[in-house]
């Protein structure tokens, strides 16, 4: 099956500067795509583009086949919209709001079973000013919902959630794609990438400087796999000497770098047989929030280096 989404070379400019800087991607339909990034990355620019809402610069995009700016109105039926900072009239009802949805997209779609899928049919008539910020994005994807979309564009839907409220939208994104529907989200939680999304991008000063799966990007640009032994400096030289492994002394630890989850048998075994004291073992893993921290980190040095030199 061809892509839900499809970039190529997509560039856009605001005067001199280029808020996406030539980016591609693509994404199959029924997953869950990730775009990851600082604030002022470019991310609501890129999903606004694919939306039809804003206009590219340069490049090539199709959304369920289609030209996004050019056959807007085609595309806007099949596809559902959370945008930033979702907001609604102050005095309207949820399931008020999903009603005047329906007539605008002609759909007939129950609000009923629209709120009990996102878990807000205890609050249908409520106002939406009294909602809790949680219970605003859940009746924002409801909203993005009452066309049956097969692609749902979610532009940080959580930020500003409580853990609790955050975990609610988790659950119905998932629900999204268990049904079948392909989901765009971006975010600039690493863990909820890394817990929802099938495929992550992570997009910084218009460009992406790293995708793939969650673990791909971490085997990529993570540190290998470690594991920190309560021992002595006489241990770490044994396990040098015995296993060429690199082990140093750090915190107190000895620290043994492993190039496979093999080595940490190895290493085990190594300890055993030094005959040295040794007492608990931890092993750590880059995760995808350090893999991006060290990203991020390492192409603003750069910036600073490159704007540094005349
Ligand atoms: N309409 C606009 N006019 C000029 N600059 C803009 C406009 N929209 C966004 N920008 C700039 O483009 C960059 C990317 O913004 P945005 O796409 O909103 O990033 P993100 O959603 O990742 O925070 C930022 O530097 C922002 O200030
Ligand atoms: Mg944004």
């Amino acid at each position: 099956m061809s892509a839900a989404i499809e970039v190529e070379g997509l560039v856009k400019r605001y005067g001199t500067l280029a808020a996406v800087d030539g980016i591609e991607f693509s994404v199959p339909p029924g997953t869950v795509f990730s775009f990851l990034g600082p604030n002022g990355a470019g991310k609501t620019t890129t999903t606004e583009i694919l939306e039809g809402l804003r206009h590219a610069t340069e490049g090539e995009v199709r959304v369920l086949g289609l030209d996004p700016w050019k056959e807007g109105a085609a595309l806007h039926r099949r596809i559902g919209v959370i945008p930033q900072d979702f907001r609604f009239f102050e005095k309207i009802t949820p399931k008020e709001a999903i009603e005047y949805y329906r007539a605008l997209f002609h759909t007939r779609v129950d609000p009923h079973a629209l709120l009990e899928q996102v878990e807000l049919a205890d609050k249908a008539d409520a106002r939406f000013d009294t909602l809790s910020g949680g219970q605003k994005q859940k009746l924002g994807l409801a909203l993005a919902l009452t066309n049956d979309p097969e692609i749902c564009f979610l532009d940080e839907p959580t930020t500003g959630l409580d853990p609790h409220a955050r975990r609610a939208i988790w659950a119905v994104i998932r629900t999204l794609k268990r049904e079948g529907r392909t989901v765009f989200l971006t975010t600039h939680y690493l863990e909820e990438a890394e817990l929802l999304a099938d495929r992550v991008a992570i997009i910084h000063r218009g460009k992406i400087i790293a995708s793939g799966s969650p673990a791909e990007i971490i085997r990529a640009h993570g540190k290998p796999a470690r594991m920190s032994v309560e021992g002595s400096p006489a241990l770490a030289a044994y396990l040098q000497m015995n296993l060429g492994a690199s082990a140093v002394v750090e915190d107190g630890k000895v620290s043994v770098t492993l190039s496979d989850k093999g080595d940490a048998l190895k290493v085990l075994t190594a300890i055993e047989a030094s005959g040295l004291p040794w007492s608990s073992f931890t092993t750590t893993q880059d995760t995808l929030d350090d893999v991006f921290v060290r990203l991020v980190g390492q192409m603003d040095e750069g910036a600073l280096k490159t704007e540094g030199t005349p």
